[in-house]
């Protein structure tokens, strides 16, 4: 949510423009408060009504028709000044040459240059001009003075070209809004790990034993951690669903895969989250090839092994200030069989999750959790899987 939140779209002349609607939209669905600043060229794929009908704010075009009852407001000034977090998207060639080289003769181009928050561009154009030298240098150039480059997408472009320069979709620009402008950065300068999803487990092949985990829970874990200005990195069975922004994800498969990720970059990691539903058992051997029926007629049972539990490695090679959190997934006795995974893998906190209530567990966006500390225990009641992680995270600060 951006509730209080003072969010300023840029908007040039690119064909791109129309999405903008869906992103003011989404965005004053978040509670922000939107201000849209159109180049002249803009006002060729949108009009200022639309972004007035959907933000409730007046849209600025002209530097010089900036009215005001008040004579003490410089709405070019007060505009950067007082926006939380400033989107330009599309950025042209010719809005990013301007920026990166201290121009200011529109509105656009003048109310960035005061602005002392976040700045996210995202360039979009035909990908013979976003790579001419000129253009690649004006972006390294933002880059430097700390400006946020939202890379374009791949794909068919409105000019007839396939290749890079898309603007990326409304949803991820509004990710990318709500991770620099959504929560306060009280993780900035924690490295944050976080195990999510299931694991897959060969029997041959063709086949594998897994479980019903989404990752959803340990996504929220990672998504929310980013928003609060860590550094995450999030160690990801298979799963359907897209890396959350600002998270660096390293794809597994099984269980021995994900002990592998998670040793290695546990040992830089400050606050650990083991989400994941890991495999206890695998099949002793992965047959080479796709086991028949036929000569099989009396196979009844596959002889598995036991897989290495990371959380408890993890836990046992813990360093001084090492925070970390497990999961746990019971269908009876949840809290008591909780509290026993605290010491048995010496874990800071257990998020004890019940399968069988409503609302809670596997595929759903909602969850019912118990946090267990050895100070005590913190039953929250159904809320998202995202204000989960936040509470998990509070909790963790107490720690
Ligand atoms: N876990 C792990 N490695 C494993 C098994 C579990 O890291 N091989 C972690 C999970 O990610 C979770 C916690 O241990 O954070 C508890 O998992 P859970 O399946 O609830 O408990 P188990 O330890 O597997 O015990 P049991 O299955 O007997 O309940």
């Amino acid at each position: 949510m951006l509730t209080g939140k003072n969010i300023l779209l840029g908007v040039s002349g690119g064909i791109a423009a129309y999405k903008m609607a869906d992103v003011a939209s989404m965005l004053v669905k978040q509670h922000a408060d939107v201000h849209v600043v159109m180049t002249e060229a803009a006002t060729h794929f949108i009009t200022p009504e639309t972004f007035k009908v959907l933000t409730k704010n007046k849209v600025y075009v002209d530097v010089f028709d900036e009215p005001s009852d008040d004579p003490t407001c410089v709405p070019h000034i007060q505009l950067g000044r007082s926006a939380d977090c400033i989107l330009i998207a599309p950025a042209t060639a010719d809005i990013i040459g301007k920026i990166a080289n201290g121009i200011a003769d529109d509105m656009l181009s003048t109310v960035v240059l005061p602005a002392g928050c976040p700045v996210l561009i995202a360039p979009s154009m035909n990908v013979y001009m976003l790579e001419n030298p000129i253009v690649q240098d004006n972006i390294r150039k933002l880059k430097d003075f700390g400006y946020k480059i939202i890379e374009p997408a791949l794909g068919h472009l409105a000019c007839g070209y396939d290749g890079k320069g898309k603007l990326p979709a409304p949803e991820k620009l509004v990710e990318c809004v709500l991770l620099e402008a959504a929560k306060e950065k009280d993780l900035a300068g924690k490295k944050v790990l976080v195990d999510a999803g299931p694991t897959e487990e060969a029997i041959d092949p063709v086949r594998f034993i897994t479980n019903h985990s989404s990752g959803k829970m340990g996504y929220s874990v990672a998504r929310v951690a980013a928003m609060r200005g860590a550094e995450v990195v999030l160690v990801s069975g298979p799963t359907n669903l897209g890396t959350p922004e600002g998270v660096q994800r390293i794809d597994v498969i099984s269980a021995e895969d994900m002990y592998q990720a998670m040793v290695k970059e546990a040992e830089t990691a400050d606050i650990i989250v083991m989400s994941a539903a890991v495999a206890d058992y695998r099949p002793a051997t992965v047959a080479e090839n796709k086991i028949k029926k036929n000569g099989n007629e009396d196979m009844t049972s596959i002889p598995l092994t036991r897989t290495k539990d990371i959380l408890k490695t993890i836990g046992n090679s813990k360093r001084e200030g090492q925070i970390i959190v497990g999961f746990s997934m019971e269908t009876e006795n949840l809290i008591e069989n909780s509290r026993k995974k605290l010491d048995s893998k010496n874990a800071d906190m257990i998020c004890a999750n019940s399968l069988t209530t409503e609302g809670a567990g596997y595929k759903v966006d909602t969850n019912i959790v118990t946090l267990i500390t050895r100070a005590g225990t913190d039953s929250l009641p159904l809320m998202s899987k995202d204000e989960v992680a936040d509470k998990i995270f509070d909790k963790i600060k107490e720690l």
